[in-house]
């Protein structure tokens, strides 16, 4: 089946080989950015950020702007119609019709599914509640996939608030489908990853997982580590969040006997978790991760809107 069409509300909605397809432009779009500057001629992107984003939103409009096409729409839903009482139904029938593909944030879990069905276009789940991020994890899996060359055997920690990040469901059920993953959980006891997820996604494909909350023990074991931060948008007292916030903090000197190869994986933005010392660490690609996040979303584009990719092609 063509991407062209397609929503993209949850990772595991494509296929291993249709992941593959778009990393693979991906890869090209890297390697050679300015002969796709002109592929979304004419095509419109709609944004609709319902909740607070930097990297999501500019990257999405950055990668449709470097592709040649235009962007409209909100990062305040305050300014909208929504602040009159306007249904997710009815602003994206509208919106079918002023663009070509949407990118949509919502707090609540599901709004992004909602809009699809009403939706004439594309719609791309740009981060729903704690539930998933779908572009995030394309962008992670690239990352990944780059530096590895596979997706396979890799045994990743997720470190930090893995009750709420979206971020890191999202990537648990997107890596379980790849053979060999390991999973190794590093978080305070309040913030352990949701049992629905451990159960449905884990035992169903048979990943091994190892529960901890200290990160010095599991360091130096592992192919990847996902830092992530505490969200403090979705903890319900302030107290709670004091408490936790700077559960984990990596620096410097706890990276000492980790694997040479190591990726340290951040979708950002980073608060305390990951020390300044780090950045020039040669395992840390936070900030390649987030590059990669355009050409993902470059390619995840233009094969939703099914413009002709084969340029410099015989
Ligand atoms: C993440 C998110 O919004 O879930 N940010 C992002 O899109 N890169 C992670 C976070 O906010 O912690």
């Amino acid at each position: 089946m063509s991407l062209k069409g397609r929503h993209l509300i949850d990772p595991n909605d494509f296929s291993l080989s249709e992941l593959d397809e778009i990393f693979d432009l991906a890869d090209r779009m890297a390697d050679d950015r300015d002969s796709f500057g002109n592929i979304c001629n004419g095509k419109i992107l709609g944004t609709l950020f319902y909740e607070p984003s930097t990297r999501t939103r500019l990257s999405f409009e950055s990668a449709m702007l470097r592709m040649g096409g235009k962007v409209l729409g909100f990062s305040d839903a305050s300014t909208s119609s929504v602040s009159k009482g306007e249904s997710i139904a009815d602003t994206i029938r509208v919106l079918s019709s002023y663009a070509d593909v949407v990118v949509m944030r919502h707090p609540k879990e599901g709004a992004p599914k909602l809009a699809s069905e009403y939706s004439l276009i594309p719609v791309i789940n740009g981060g729903d509640g704690g539930h998933q991020h779908p572009t995030q994890t394309l962008t992670d899996l690239l990352t990944i996939r780059r530096y590895r060359g596979t997706l396979e055997n890799q045994t990743i920690a997720f470190c930090g608030d893995l009750k709420f990040g979206r971020t890191v469901h999202s990537l648990i059920s997107a890596m379980s489908r790849y053979k060999g993953s390991k999973f190794v959980l590093i978080s305070p006891a309040e913030l352990r990853l949701p049992g629905h997820l451990k159960s449905s996604l884990l035992e169903k494909h048979n990943v091994g997982i190892y529960e901890t909350e200290n990160l010095e023990e599991v360091i130096n074991q592992v192919n990847v580590l996902y830092m992530t931060r505490i969200q403090k948008e979705r903890f319900f007292n302030e107290a709670d969040y004091m408490r936790l916030k700077d559960s984990y903090i990596l620096s410097r000197s706890k990276l000492k006997d980790s694997r040479e190869d190591m990726l340290v994986m951040h979708p950002l933005p980073r608060v305390n978790e990951i020390s300044y010392d780090v950045d020039d660490d040669k395992r840390a690609v936070y900030f390649k991760q987030a590059e990669f996040g355009i050409y993902v979303r470059m390619a995840l584009m233009a094969l939703l809107l099914g413009v002709n990719v084969n340029v410099n092609r015989k």
